[in-house]
């Protein structure tokens, strides 16, 4: 008899824990931010790009000129094995200049010096 009312005491125990861990929990989780900015040519860079890393690798560069972005998709290319097709690498390139910014490209050193 004691066991019997030793087991009904465990039971409605768990129960009462069981109740208590199904209430609804609610996670807020910080904004996405492993995804590239939305803008005309980002499709690419979500389908093209995320395959190996975040977009923080892009966006966590500094301004960097069209050449030396060019230059980045292109070593993801050919030194990485990114499957991008040729014929997107410039549109591509289009979208990071215009979505991250880029530095202005260097300005040439005049032919004459100026007097
Ligand atoms: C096949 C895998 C792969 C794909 C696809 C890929 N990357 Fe990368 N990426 C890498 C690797 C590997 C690194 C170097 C990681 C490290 O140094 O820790 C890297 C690094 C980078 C960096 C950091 C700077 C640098 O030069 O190393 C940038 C920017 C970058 N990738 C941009 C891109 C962009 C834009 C695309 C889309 C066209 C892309 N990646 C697609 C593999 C890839």
């Amino acid at each position: 008899m004691k066991a019997h009312r030793l087991f009904l005491c465990c039971a409605v125990f768990l129960a009462a824990a069981f109740t208590v861990s199904a209430a609804p929990l609610k996670i807020e989780l910080p904004p996405e931010t492993a995804v590239f900015k939305t803008a005309p040519g980002s499709e690419a860079a979500m389908a093209q790009c995320l395959i190996c890393h975040s977009a923080e690798y892009v966006s966590m560069q500094p301004l960097l000129t069209r050449t030396a972005w060019k230059a980045t998709v292109e070593k993801m290319q050919k030194k990485f094995g990114a499957p991008l097709p040729a014929d997107q690498v410039d549109a591509l390139v289009d979208y990071i200049v215009k979505a991250y910014g880029a530095a202005p490209a260097p300005v040439k050193a005049p032919a004459a010096p100026v007097k």
